[in-house]
C-alpha cells in the first residue's frame, strides 16, 4: 500500500540501521547520584553526545538525530538548566562551524528556532547551507517537539492554498523533509516513552530502551544496540 511505505529507510534483515535516533535522557539522575546539580549532567552528556556522534560516523552509520531539547524542557525547567543546554548548543555550533570544512557531515536543526537570537539563528542557517552537499547527516533537535512540528507544517500547507493533503505533502512539510525515517529510536535513562520526538516520523521506527543513563553511554552499547537491530524482522504492516 503506497500511503504506508516509509519515508526512504527501508532495510531488511541482518543489515545495519541507516539512521538512528537518540533521546538521550538520564542527564539529571546521573548528577544527582553524585550529588552534583543537573546541569553538571547536562556537560557530561554533552560530551558524550560529541563521542557518540563521532563513532556512529565512523561505523558508517548515514544519519544519526537528537534530542537535545524538547519544547516542554524549554517551558517547563529552571531556567539556569535551560541556559546550560542553550550555551552547550552554543559551543556545539561554534565547534562545528570550525570543524565544517573537513568533515564530511551535514548539520540540520530541527525545533522551534524562535527562541534563538538572530544572530544565531542566523549561524545555524548558515552551517545548514554550508554542509548541506555531505552525505552523512546529523539531526539536533533543540527546542523541538513533534505535534508542534506537526501543527507547523499543517499551516504551512494550509497557507500555501492545499484544502487537501497527502502523506508526501505533510513529510515535505515538516522539519525534517527528505530525511529518511529512524530506522531505530534509542532512549536511554530507563524511560519508556518517545516524549513527543519524531512523532510522524517513528511509524516504523524499531525501539530500543536502556537503562544507562546518556552521560555513562558508550560506543560498544551502540554495537549492541546495532545488532540487536540486525535481527529484528521490520514488516511494514505486510503478512510474515
Ligand atoms: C534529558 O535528561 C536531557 C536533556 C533535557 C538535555 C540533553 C542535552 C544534552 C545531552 C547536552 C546538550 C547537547 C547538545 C547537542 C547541546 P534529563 O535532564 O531529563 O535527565 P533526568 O531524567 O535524569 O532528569
Amino acid at each position: 500500500m503506497e500511503q504506508n511505505k516509509p519515508n526512504g529507510a527501508e532495510c531488511s534483515v541482518g543489515s545495519a540501521p541507516r539512521h538512528i535516533a537518540f533521546i538521550m535522557d538520564g542527564n539529571g539522575r546521573w548528577a544527582k547520584k553524585r550529588g552534583m546539580p543537573r546541569e553538571y549532567g547536562h556537560v557530561q552528556g554533552a560530551k558524550v553526545f560529541r563521542r557518540i556522534i563521532e563513532y556512529c560516523g565512523d561505523i558508517g552509520i548515514e544519519i544519526v538525530t537528537v534530542y537535545a531539547l524538547s519544547t516542554e524542557n524549554y517551558a517547563k525547567r529552571p531556567k539556569k538548566e535551560i541556559d546550560t543546554i542553550l550555551t552547550l548548543f552554543e559551543e556545539y555550533l561554534t565547534d562545528a562551524e570550525r570543524d565544517a570544512p573537513s568533515r564530511d557531515l551535514r548539520v540540520c536543526f530541527i525545533g522551534d528556532r524562535s527562541i534563538f537570537a538572530p544572530d544565531i539563528r542566523e549561524r545555524m542557517a548558515a552551517l545548514e547551507r554550508a554542509t548541506m552537499s555531505r552525505k552523512k547527516r546529523l539531526n539536533v533537535a533543540i527546542n523541538y517537539g513533534g505535534r508542534a512540528e506537526l501543527v507547523a507544517a499543517f499551516n504551512k500547507l494550509i497557507a500555501s492554498g492545499k484544502t487537501n493533503v497527502t502523506e508526501a505533502d505533510i513529510e515535505a512539510a515538516l522539519y525534517t523533509a527528505g530525511c529518511p525515517d529512524p530506522d531505530i529510536i534509542v532512549r536511554t535513562g530507563a524511560e519508556m516513552r518517545l516524549s513527543n520526538f519524531l512523532l510522524w516520523q517513528s511509524a516504523y521506527s524499531e525501539l530500543y530502551f536502556t537503562d544507562t543513563l546518556w552521560p555513562d553511554f558508550t560506543e560498544s552499547e551502540v554495537d549492541k544496540i546495532i545488532a540487536d537491530f540486525k535481527g529484528r524482522k521490520r514488516r511494514y504492516g505486510a503478512a510474515e
